[in-house]
C-alpha cells in the first residue's frame, strides 16, 4: 500500500511507480575500508579544489552578471546522475540547481522512482545564470563543461539522465532534435556510462502531456540499470 504522500507524487507524474534503488557494491574486509578511506579523502579533496575554481571562476562574462555559482548538489558517488541547462533566478539567487518550480517537479519525479535528490547528483552544464534565462552561448559551453565533465569522472554514476535538449547535445556533442536522442542509449564520451536523454522539467511544466513520456525515459533507464 503506497503512502498518501507517495500517491501526491504519482498523481504529479501522472504514473505508476516503480520500488527501490540498487544498492552499492562494497568491499566491507579491514583493508577494503582502510583503502576506501584513503581513496575518498584524496577524492574530497579533489572536488573541494573543484568547488573553489568554479566558484572562482571568470572564464566567461556570465562571471559579471551572476550572483552566485551553482556548483552542483547531492550524494558524490551517486549511481545517477543528473544534468541540466544552467542555473536559473532562483539557483542563481541560492546557489543549488533545480530549486525553483522546474526543480519541484524534477524532486516529484524523483520521488516516483523512490529516490531523493541526495540519492542522485545534480548539476548543469554551465554553472552561472545567462542573463534573462537566454540560451547559452558555445562560448561559455566552452568553458564550462570541462567542470562538468571532472564532476562525471569523480562521480562515476552509472547512468546520467540529459534534461533537455541543450544539455542532451552539450553532453552528446550532437545538434540533433530530442525528439531524435530520446530513446537511445549513448555512452557518455570515453567514459562509456550510458547516457539517456529526456524532457527537461521546466519543459514537461508548459506540456504536461509529455510527462509520461519523461516517465518511460527513466523506466528505461532503470531497466538498463537492472540489466547492467
Ligand atoms: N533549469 C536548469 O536547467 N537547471 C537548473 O538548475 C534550473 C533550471
Amino acid at each position: 500500500m503506497r503512502s498518501a504522500k507517495t500517491r501526491n507524487y504519482l498523481a504529479a507524474m501522472d504514473i505508476q511507480v516503480w520500488e527501490s534503488r540498487m544498492p552499492r557494491r562494497v568491499d566491507s574486509s579491514p583493508a577494503g575500508r582502510a583503502v576506501d578511506q584513503a581513496q575518498r579523502g584524496n577524492v574530497n579533496a579533489v572536488w573541494d579544489r573543484l568547488a573553489e575554481t568554479v566558484a572562482s571562476c571568470t572564464r566567461c562574462e556570465l562571471a559579471q552578471t551572476r550572483t552566485r555559482t551553482v556548483f552542483g548538489t547531492g550524494d558524490r558517488k551517486a549511481t545517477w546522475m543528473f544534468v541540466g541547462e544552467a542555473p536559473g533566478a532562483e539557483e542563481d539567487r541560492r546557489g543549488l540547481p533545480f530549486v525553483g518550480r522546474a526543480g519541484r517537479l524534477l524532486d516529484a519525479m524523483l520521488s516516483a522512482m523512490g529516490m531523493q535528490r541526495e540519492d542522485v547528483y545534480i548539476a548543469n552544464v554551465l554553472k552561472c545564470r545567462p542573463p534573462n534565462n537566454r540560451d547559452p552561448l558555445g562560448v561559455e559551453v566552452g568553458s564550462c563543461e570541462p567542470y562538468l565533465h571532472q564532476q562525471v569522472e569523480l562521480v562515476e554514476p552509472r547512468i546520467i539522465i540529459a534534461l533537455g535538449r541543450f544539455a542532451a547535445q552539450s553532453l552528446l556533442r550532437t545538434t540533433q532534435s530530442i525528439g531524435k536522442l530520446r530513446g537511445q542509449v549513448f555512452p557518455y564520451r570515453e567514459t562509456g556510462i550510458p547516457l539517456l536523454v529526456t524532457y527537461h522539467p521546466a519543459y514537461l511544466l508548459r506540456n504536461p502531456l509529455d510527462k509520461r513520456k519523461a516517465w518511460e525515459d527513466l523506466c528505461r533507464a532503470k531497466t538498463l540499470l537492472e540489466a547492467s
